[in-house]
């Protein structure tokens, strides 16, 4: 049966690889409706482009008369939200960008949902499905043991995490209140092919590339579990097909990693795959380093940083039969494999605003 998925964010790191995922399932039709901002990019859907079963909707998740003509226009079926500023650093220097999208048009496009869901016939109502991808910082950090649950209270840090959280609820409220088949995923840290290069693992692997230091917040202990987005997407279909609406689902790969094992890995990736003996951009210098790992360079904490997420994965396991495919060792060599093959994405990306500066010492705290 013909389903009509609406993934907004679809240009995004995450999204570009759902719409991937979900147009190789051949009864599926996707609509992308994404505003484009820095960290949304086209190129990243230009193999999917010419598709009949893609369609794209330039636009804001908080503009309620756009959404509202996309969703009757289109009548998905399924509404992934992955529409979202994402970056905790950029939350830090400016923080307004991230209440207006994540909290008030996730709210915008809800409600449009609630209108579109009142108008639709009892089986297609019983249906549709509204899929909100959160994250794991909304339940702050829980120290050196101990993972979060679905029952782990909230307890937002950052303004990033403050603002997914906010969004959270009203989705949680629109199911409690109105009966809208919403459902929330809480994902950790994720890994991959077109991740925006401001985020750790495609900004070590090109500065690397390029000879320049690879920035180590703090003193590189804080630890994170590691998905790779692929599974994450494959974790998203199966809350979307399978998934308990009001329920909510922790999404986590159980491989936790320190930051600096975390660059390690992507140094010991580019030692196999690009040694810096052939790399011509130590052609300058006195001598190549022998490995990635010379480069690395701790620099000063990001202010609140949290010291540990973890995730307990098992509702979604035990309910849903999810497993990752990849497990972190495999999966970083791919991820390096890929980026190495996609310059001109990376190239094409870094013509735009962004020039992997420092990000998030707060207002006035920028550093080259
Ligand atoms: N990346 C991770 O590790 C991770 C982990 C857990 C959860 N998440 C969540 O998953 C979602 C996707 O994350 P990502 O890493 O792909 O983010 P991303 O920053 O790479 O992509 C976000 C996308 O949303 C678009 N967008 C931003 N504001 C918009 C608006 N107002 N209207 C329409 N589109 C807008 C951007 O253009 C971009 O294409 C986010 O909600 C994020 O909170 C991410």
């Amino acid at each position: 049966m013909k389903t009509t998925y609406l993934v907004t964010g679809g240009a995004g790191f995450i999204g570009a690889n759902l719409v991937h995922r979900l147009l190789g399932q051949p009864e599926a039709q996707v609509v992308v409706l994404d505003l484009l901002t820095y960290a949304g990019n086209l190129d990243s859907l230009a193999d999917i482009a010419a598709s009949e079963r893609y369609h794209f909707v330039h636009g804001d998740i908080g503009d309620r008369e756009l959404v509202g003509r996309t969703l009757e226009r289109f009548r998905p079926a399924v509404v992934l939200n992955l529409a979202a500023e994402s970056h905790v650093d950029r939350s830090i220097d400016g923080p307004r960008a991230f209440v207006r999208t994540n909290v008030v048009g996730t709210f915008e496009l809800l409600d449009a949902c609630r209108e579109l869901w009142l108008r639709l016939t009892p089986a297609q109502r019983e249906q549709f499905r509204f899929v909100h991808v959160s994250t794991d910082e909304v339940f702050g950090s829980p120290g050196d043991s101990g993972c979060f649950t679905e029952e782990t209270r909230y307890a937002p840090n950052s303004p990033y995490a403050a603002s997914k959280a906010g969004a959270d609820h009203f989705v949680r409220a629109y199911f409690h209140t109105y009966g809208l088949p919403t459902i929330t995923t809480n994902c950790s840290n994720n890994y991959g092919p077109y991740q925006f290069p401001e985020k750790l693992i495609p900004l070590v692997t090109l500065n690397a590339l390029e000879g320049k230091r690879l920035p180590v917040y703090g003193d590189g202990r804080n630890v994170r579990d590691w998905l790779h987005v692929d599974d994450h997407c494959q974790a998203l279909i199966l809350v979307a097909e399978r998934g308990r609406p009001g329920e909510t689902y922790n999404i986590g790969a159980r491989d936790e990693r320190t930051t600096l094992q975390v660059v390690e890995a992507v140094c010991g990736a580019l030692d196999e795959q690009a040694p810096a003996a052939s790399n011509p951009a130590f052609a300058r210098q006195d001598r190549a380093p022998v490995s990635y790992r010379e480069l690395i360079s701790f620099v000063t904490d990001r202010p609140g940083h949290d010291r540990r997420y973890a995730i307990d994965p098992s509702k979604i396991e035990r309910e849903l039969g999810f497993q990752p495919a990849r497990r972190f060792a495999e999966g970083i060599r791919g991820t390096v494999a890929w980026y190495l093959q996609h310059r001109a994405w990376c190239d094409r990306i870094a013509q735009g605003v962004y020039r992997r500066e420092r990000l998030g010492l707060g207002p006035g705290g920028a550093q080259p």
